[in-house]
């Protein structure tokens, strides 16, 4: 079964502890925190603070999703407010191999996070390093995009291509545009987590409603 990791930037940040125990309480698996430094995404939204915050608030992994343009510098501050997993991207780091040594070398588990446009071949000589790869799904920066409907091939390529080089236990993410009408697809396509915002954190329906209707998706 495919984990669900909602992703708080669509929750009520007027309410944000409540909004993490909502997704406890509903029995998702990580929480996804999409920190956004204004210049590698056209956006600005969270830092260690928030996760020092939530931490005692969850058992839930916390799972980082760095959109920044100097990560190497975050990830101790990340790590010691309570962080599990760090992702950062490819299109971001100049020495990819180094920063994921600097994640590993924290604690945390590493992973590495393509856009839409990025190549999986960026990918080749760092896979056998890392515990994840994230692919987007929507162009980084926001909540409530469509889903690119090309990343579904993409998932599958990546599958394969962990599959050739014999590297097994690596986890695919994807993230964004994700809801109950094609959740099914990407887990089918071989994805082992979907980060979930605006189909977890909305006005139609609760938290708890939300996420059971995602899984209920899953199944069949
Ligand atoms: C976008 C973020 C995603 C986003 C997902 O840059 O990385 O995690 O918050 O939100 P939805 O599920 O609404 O597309
Ligand atoms: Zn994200």
């Amino acid at each position: 079964m495919i984990k669900i990791a909602p992703s708080i930037l669509t929750a009520d940040f007027a309410h944000l502890g409540a909004e993490v125990g909502a997704i406890t309480d509903a029995g998702a698996d990580w929480l996804h925190i999409d920190v956004m430094d204004g210049r590698f995404v056209p956006n600005l939204t969270m830092g260690p603070v928030i996760v020092r915050s939530l931490r005692p608030l969850t058992d839930l992994t916390i799972d980082a999703h760095l959109m920044v343009e100097q990560a190497d510098a975050l990830i101790p501050a990340f790590v010691e407010a309570g962080t599990d997993r760090i992702t950062v991207h490819v299109e971001a780091c100049t020495h990819l191999h180094r920063t994921i040594q600097h994640i590993k070398g924290q604690g945390a588990k590493a992973g590495v996070a393509l856009n839409p446009a990025t190549p999986l071949v960026t990918l080749e000589d760092i896979l056998p390093d890392i515990d994840l790869v994230l692919i987007m799904s929507v162009n980084p920066g926001f909540g409530g995009q469509s889903f690119i409907p090309q990343t579904t091939a993409k998932i599958r390529r990546l599958r394969s291509m962990l599959a050739g080089q014999g590297v097994e236990g690596v986890e695919i993410q994807v993230d964004g545009g994700i809801k109950a009408h094609n959740i099914a697809m990407v887990a089918q396509a071989g994805a082992t987590v979907a980060v979930v915002g605006s189909a977890v954190f909305n006005a139609q329906a609760s938290v708890a409603e939300n996420i059971a209707r995602l899984r209920a998706a899953c199944v069949g």
